[in-house]
């Protein structure tokens, strides 16, 4: 009787032990609820919508793993004024940890004041602030991804095309003519993307020929319509279309589509991101490769973060560089590979 009592008591000590360290840091107080404020710069933006999606999912684990979350959404339909309103409502509803993606990455003194006023830390994500405005307040935090190696990967993905396939040079001239379709005016990802892509191409050996580029601003519709520009001055020249992101590579196949070219005049595109819609273009084979901007990773990113810096326990676990950034890493996607991607 003695030894099962004794035995009983041993079980229900160690259950303690679990539910204590079940998040890997002792239990925060009751008080401490995740309120998680997520401010967005539009709605429209696919890879975004993803992005927020994981979150969302991520957030909710950890509300049933360990300590209570919710999440409250807004999106500033490309205006930073509405976003900045926005922040101040999020405020007031009682979030206690901000996720900014803002509108103009250029303007977020007003954001940063707010949330200084009321001590709710930030972590902005995807669109990055310049680094004099990161230095404003110490609980501010950022969560992205490196956007020269998606440039770079995208390079080496049209590298092994053009090395593979002779016929990638349409017309045979031993130049691959090529065209890009960029995102927003300022965003870090399109200018560095377009940079690195041509770099990439250049510093390996393969000889271009830059027929046009176009603004599309990550959109679908706008890439469409560049790319109709573009197809009704170079007509069957265009070798390469280069995009930032899947939804432009997808708006220029579209573009291509609304002209019924056949399939054997069409060009190489490729995009970035791994979108569902990008990886599904990739496995019937309509998008040559993509480059996987890793949502899931950032997602878990910003989650732990936002439990951290709230519960106060954690932070120290959290592998940062320069003390508040963090960058996940691209991974390039091909046919071969796409079914991975498709997974997660
Ligand atoms: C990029 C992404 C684009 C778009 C943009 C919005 O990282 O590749 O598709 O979502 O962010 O800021
Ligand atoms: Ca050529």
């Amino acid at each position: 009787m003695r030894t099962k009592k004794i035995l009983a008591a041993g079980i229900v000590f160690c259950m303690g032990i679990q539910l204590f360290c079940a998040c890997g840091r002792s239990r925060p107080y009751e008080t401490d609820k995740v309120y998680v404020g997520v401010a967005y710069y539009n709605q429209s933006d696919t890879f975004l919508n993803q992005l927020i999606a994981c979150l969302k999912e991520r957030l909710q684990e950890y509300g049933e793993e360990c300590l209570e979350t919710s999440i409250l959404i807004r999106e500033a339909a490309g205006s930073q004024r509405t976003q900045d309103d926005q922040v101040k409502e999020l405020i007031d509803a009682g979030c206690n940890v901000l996720c900014v993606n803002l509108v103009d990455r250029a303007d977020p003194s007003e954001i940063i004041d707010l949330a200084r006023e009321n001590d709710v830390p930030i972590i902005f994500f995807n669109r990055e602030p310049v680094a004099e405005d990161m230095m404003q307040w110490e609980r501010l935090y950022y969560v992205g991804a490196f956007a020269d190696q998606s440039g770079i990967m995208q390079g080496e993905l049209a590298v092994e095309l053009i090395q593979s396939d002779p016929f990638v040079d349409r017309n045979r001239d031993g130049k691959i003519q090529y065209v890009i379709l960029e995102g927003e005016a300022g965003h870090q990802d399109a200018i560095i993307r377009s940079e690195n892509v041509v770099e990439t191409l250049k510093n390996n050996d393969i000889e271009i020929e830059k027929l046009s580029n176009g603004i599309a601003n990550w959109n679908r519709a706008q890439a469409q319509n560049q790319m109709l520009q573009m197809i009704s001055q170079h007509r069957s020249k265009i070798e390469l279309v280069l995009a930032n992101n899947d939804d432009m590579a997808l708006g220029a196949i579209d573009a291509y589509e609304k002209l019924n070219y056949t399939e054997s005049a069409l060009p190489v595109f490729l995009g970035i991101d791994g979108t569902d819609v990008g990886l599904e273009a990739v496995r019937d084979s309509r998008l040559a490769g993509t480059v996987y901007n890793d949502k899931e990773g950032q997602a878990e990113a910003m989650a732990e973060l936002a439990v951290a810096l709230v519960s106060g326990k954690g932070l120290e676990d959290i592998d940062f560089q320069d003390e508040r950034y963090i960058y996940l890493p691209y991974a390039k996607v091909t046919k071969s590979t796409v079914d991975d991607f498709i997974k997660r």
